[in-house]
């Protein structure tokens, strides 16, 4: 007989282990997704290369069910960071096909994670960033981002057009779904905010016009692809902003994809202004819970029928399977604990692991800490190593990594965003 503590375990990773049929008809192998993370890794030309084949080829060998790649850009003139891989006109990638393929090993989903960063794209990268009104970022923000230009409706229209091209490019190459990237402040979410879309035209005002332009790239990108294509979409439960995108307002605009038929519904939060994706505003509740938007994913739950993804603060299979068994999502997000230990899948879905090495990080100067963003870089640099053929390596030191990334990618690349 069985003891209760292995029976329980059991039982757990059961829930891990099913299968999901998506709404298209496609099928994810298990319950667990890596969410997004951008790999500035790109090379200039803004294509993809090797280093990305071999990381995603470690993923996929990791077990994982659904990859999420780190955002690729549609406009070169916008970029999110250094080292953006773009799908754009005009931009041949002949590595595309291999990087699905490395994707796509063990039977694994592979999606491209489709993103435009507004305003939020920094001084050093656009000299005018664009956004849906001309309101610049807040303070201390407002010293590396440029205040930005309120778009035409031509302009507009062409972007919107954009993610119907990429999506058609990341099928014909391969990719077996996209995600838009309508999450953390980029261009998507900056629609839907009344503080940053004060448009007094068809995209502006009421929340039916600010959700009209994420519709219609969601509706561009279906004409590219078809619906037996998985397209989904990263959305913020909330902007954690006083006047911004609230709760009530994101119930309504996952209430509409999902009647329109989206895939997966990532339920993500907050913006470079307010980094509750990283865990910032955690409460007592949520850190006994692990995931941060898991109150707000019950609630989305009893409203919709789209699958739904959390991601967010998730480190242990007990965490993960709480999570599924209530019902609440349909697949568990996960991003920093796969920078580090990309079997963790593996070792989740059998047992023989169930907790996350993910810890705080510190450079041990509480200035430093304050001036860099010490997550993005460090779990930047493992990302690279594993590009580069290499291991993680988890005894790499905070500052260790804010040096490699300098001399990686200037010192650029460690302005405190996101
Ligand atoms: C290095 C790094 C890069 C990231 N890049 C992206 C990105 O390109 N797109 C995105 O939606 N989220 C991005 N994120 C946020 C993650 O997808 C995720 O929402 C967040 O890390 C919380 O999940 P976790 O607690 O499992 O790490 C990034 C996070 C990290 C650490």
């Amino acid at each position: 007989m069985l003891s209760e503590k292995i029976q329980s375990k059991f039982t757990m990773s059961s829930k891990l282990t099913e299968t999901l049929q998506l709404p298209c008809g496609a099928t994810l192998k298990n319950r667990l997704g890596k969410s997004a993370m951008s790999e500035n890794m790109g090379s200039r030309g803004y294509t993809s290369n090797e280093k990305f084949n071999r990381l995603y080829t470690r993923w996929a060998e990791g077990g994982i069910g659904l990859l999420i790649t780190g955002n690729v850009m549609v406009d070169r003139f916008a970029l999110g960071e250094a080292h953006n891989v773009v799908i754009e006109q005009g931009i041949q990638d002949a590595n595309l096909p291999l990087w699905a393929a490395a994707g796509k090993k063990e039977g694994t989903h592979i999606w491209v994670q489709l993103n435009h960063p507004g305003k939020q794209s920094p001084k050093f990268l656009s000299k005018e960033p664009v956004a849906p009104s001309a309101i610049p970022l807040k303070k201390p923000l407002d010293r590396l981002f440029n205040t930005p230009r309120a778009l035409s409706e031509e302009e507009i229209l062409d972007i919107i057009a954009r993610f119907g091209y990429a999506a058609k490019v990341c099928k014909e190459s391969g990719f077996t779904g996209v995600q838009i990237h309508g999450a953390h402040g980029y261009l998507v979410s900056q629609f839907l905010s009344p503080t940053h879309n004060q448009r007094e035209d068809r995209w502006g005002g009421s929340l039916e016009n600010r959700m009209r332009f994420v519709k219609e790239v969601y509706l561009a990108i279906l004409r590219e692809v078809g619906d037996s294509f998985p397209v989904g979409i990263k959305l913020n439960s909330a902007d954690f902003q006083k006047g911004g995108f609230t709760q009530e307002d994101s119930m309504e605009v996952v209430k509409h994809l999902s009647d329109l038929g989206m895939d997966l519904i990532e339920i993500s939060g907050g913006t470079y202004e307010s980094p509750a994706m990283m865990g910032a505003a955690q409460k007592e509740s949520t850190k006994t819970r692990e995931a941060y938007f898991l109150t707000y994913c019950e609630e989305v739950r009893k409203l919709v029928k789209s699958p739904l993804m959390l991601t967010g603060g998730f480190r242990s299979a007990e965490g993960m399977n709480a999570a599924l068994a209530s019902g609440a999502c349909d697949v568990i997000g996960i991003a920093r604990s796969l920078a580090i230990h990309p079997d963790f899948p593996n070792q989740l879905l059998s047992g023989a692991s169930d907790k996350s090495q993910v810890k705080p990080l510190t450079t041990g100067w509480k200035f430093l800490d304050k001036t860099f963003p010490l997550e993005i870089i460090w779990y930047t640099d493992q990302l690279h190593l594993m590009g580069e053929g290499k291991e993680p390596n988890l005894k790499k030191s905070a500052l260790g990594s804010v040096w490699t990334m300098v001399y990686k990618l200037g010192k650029n690349a460690i302005k405190k965003v996101r």
